[in-house]
């Protein structure tokens, strides 16, 4: 949980137990309001920062963390949920030394896996040498099974949003689904596309009055994000934000919201984002839910 920890206390745990770690989901419920453009930047921005970071493309429909960063990778993490490899064997270099899983194909079949494959499979995961501190895994949109148990299966939800109606009422019900399935479960609001701050401000308080009111929760705002034509050149021209227009205000923002991430972000035991992915998949084994969720509240 970010925030939750005094910052002299979160730098006190990181000292005496440096090989912790935490993992963020990038999430949304309606699709193209920014999670891959976030997720990759956010990551490559922590990397800048020093921080041990992998990212996981989550998004099995779209997978397109690779073509955003120019990367050809030769595996996935099918290869290594279904066909044995290691995750180093998958792991692609990246750009300021990130690590990138591409595709996160294959999750869907470990619901149908039983219990001594999946430890197996957990043990496997969780045996990485050279693995990372942060985690941050680019999910698809909606409110597919396999979308929700991938997203619960990180400590942090930053559940991303724009101004737009439409993306807003998406949004809760992803919020709703999510803490049905965990009601503990810590996500924070990512405004994207925005005007000013006033704006974000507006979207934020909307959102969070109606989780107090009807899910009995709070959703803090992680940040927001301005529109920027940038943006959009950086992934036409397959240069990252970060790296190539440092300066605009959208790579700025997005450097801020890095830095409070590890600044506050609380580590716990190294795998645990692989252990619950994988038993979330096997929980979060319903049908999937559609239409009927998207209603507010
Ligand atoms: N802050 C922003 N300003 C301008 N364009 C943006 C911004 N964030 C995202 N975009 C554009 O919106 C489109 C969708 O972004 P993407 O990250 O692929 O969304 P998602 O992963 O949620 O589907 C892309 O063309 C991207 O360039
Ligand atoms: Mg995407």
């Amino acid at each position: 949980m970010l925030d939750t920890i005094p910052r002299d206390q979160a730098v006190g745990l990181r000292r005496v137990a440096p090989n912790r770690a935490w993992s963020l989901a990038v999430t949304s419920g309606k699709g193209g309001v920014g999670k891959t453009s976030l997720a990759v930047n956010l990551a490559l921005a922590l990397a800048q920062m020093g921080q041990r970071t992998c990212l996981v493309d989550g998004d099995l429909g779209l997978a397109n963390v690779d073509v955003l960063l120019n990367l050809h990778p030769r595996h996935t993490l099918r290869d290594v949920l279904i066909h044995g490899l290691t995750l180093d064997e998958a792991v692609v270099q990246g750009p300021v030394g990130l690590q990138v899983i591409p595709a996160a194909s294959g999750v869907e079949a470990l619901a149908n896996l039983d219990a001594a494959h999946r430890a197996t499979l957990v043990a496997r995961l969780q045996r990485r040498p050279g693995h990372a501190d942060l985690t941050i895994l680019d999910t698809g949109a909606g409110l597919s099974r396999t979308v929700v148990a991938l997203t619960l299966a990180a400590d942090e939800i930053f559940l991303v949003t724009t101004p737009e109606p439409t993306a807003i009422t998406d949004a809760y019900a992803m919020l709703k689904i999510l803490t049905q399935r965990r009601a503990e479960v810590s996500v924070r609001l990512l405004v994207n596309l925005v005007e000013h701050a006033a704006q974000a401000r507006e979207v934020h308080g909307h959102i969070e009055r109606i989780a107090q009111r009807f899910l009995k929760r709070d959703v803090p705002l992680a940040g927001w994000i301005p529109r920027d034509a940038c943006v959009e050149r950086a992934v036409c021209e397959q240069r990252p934000l970060i790296l190539y227009f440092p300066h605009t205000r959208a790579a700025e923002a997005i450097r801020g919201i890095a830095e409070r991430v590890a600044r506050t972000a609380v580590r716990g035991p190294c795998g645990e984002f692989w252990r619950r992915l994988v038993e979330s998949s096997v929980t979060s084994a319903c049908p999937d839910r559609g239409a009927g969720h998207r209603r507010m509240p």
